[in-house]
């Protein structure tokens, strides 16, 4: 029996069909592109392939559907070495997709249509229910039912890892059983009602903060992240490296897999250093197109990482 912590993800996967043009195109507008390509995405299974492509032992809860996708789809995870004994294949329905427009400054637009996604349930979380007890950390975002996260959060003994994307706004119950809840800037503003930025920050993570969980992180881009802690009563900006961007689908499931990687494997570490790890993986990620092929396979902590209290 390996003795490595437990990452599970209860959460998404879809099929990724993505097209590449020189910008995004305007409400109604034609534009020709110049590459298609068809990969396997989803934030759940992103997150799930980010942390076991940086060695975690990783998880995955969820659901496909029972068309060639499916079948695929259950193969990719298990070429990650995932573990898929609660990878469930859903009846009559497709699996999950997203339709994805990615630029030449990297900027993407995304639809999903969740598909199989829509039908993990309770007993799914039942069936898994000694797994998820024993995780030393369970992630979820907002691609599958919020009540099958919240089940999940309730049994679970470990860190409750929510990245709240997409962002819908009535997820209290979950935000209060959270113990770290991760956001971009946009998902911040819907959630605090005020338009983030960094020179708002502190007091956007502390309203985070007070909804319930005892870290709470705004990723920022290119310019980072920054997050408050009830452990220390700090805010700090971590700045990130300098890149250029080439695709940055996926670079927030980059920073969420390897945060909760990091945050089970390396817990002697300060919460600074744990953090500016996972912008580093996610700023190497945008450099690199598509989303789980961008993700990289290990990562050497350093003792110099640039952070500003706020
Ligand atoms: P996405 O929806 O595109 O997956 P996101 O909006 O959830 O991403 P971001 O805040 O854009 O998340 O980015 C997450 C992390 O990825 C950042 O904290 C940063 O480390 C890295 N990152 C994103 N964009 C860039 C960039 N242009 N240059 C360097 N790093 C970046
Ligand atoms: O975060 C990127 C992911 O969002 C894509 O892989 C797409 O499937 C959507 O879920």
């Amino acid at each position: 029996m390996s003795s490595l912590p437990k990452i599970v993800v209860v959460g998404s996967c879809c099929v990724d069909f993505t097209t590449y043009a020189p910008r995004l195109p305007n409400p109604g507008e034609t534009l020709h592109g110049t590459k298609f390509t068809t990969s396997f995405g989803g934030k759940g299974a992103n997150q799930c392939v980010a942390a076991a492509k940086l060695g975690g032992k990783t998880y995955m809860i969820c659901r496909v559907g029972d068309d060639d996708w499916g079948v695929k789809y259950i193969e990719n995870l298990k070429s990650f070495g995932i573990d898929v004994t609660h990878t469930k294949t859903t009846r009559d329905i497709t699996t999950g997709i997203a339709q994805i427009s990615v630029a030449s400054n990297g900027e993407n637009q995304i639809v999903i249509v969740p598909g199989a996604n829509n039908h993990l349930n309770n007993s799914d979380i039942q069936d898994a229910q000694e797994l998820i007890k024993n995780a030393d950390v369970l992630i979820s975002q907002l691609e599958t039912p919020d009540d099958t996260t919240y089940q999940a959060f309730k049994l679970c003994n470990g860190i409750k890892l929510l990245n709240a994307a997409p962002m819908r706004t009535d997820i209290k119950s979950l935000l209060e059983l959270c113990t770290v809840l991760c956001v971009n800037e946009p998902e911040a503003s819907q959630l605090v009602g005020f338009e983030v930025n960094l020179s708002n920050i502190k007091l956007a993570l502390k309203e985070l903060l007070d909804t319930g969980c005892k870290l709470a992180i705004i990723t920022l881009g290119d310019k980072g992240a920054a997050y408050f802690s009830s452990d220390d009563n700090q805010c700090i900006h971590i700045p990130c490296e300098k890149v250029k961007p080439v695709d940055t689908t996926g670079a927030g499931d980059a920073f969420v897999g390897a945060l909760a990687t990091f945050l089970v494997t390396q817990k002697d570490r300060p919460i600074h250093q744990i953090i500016g790890a996972a912008c580093d993986v996610a700023s190497k990620s945008v450099t690199i197109e598509g989303t789980q092929t961008s993700f990289p396979n290990k990562y050497t902590f350093h003792e110099n990482y640039n952070y500003i209290v706020l």
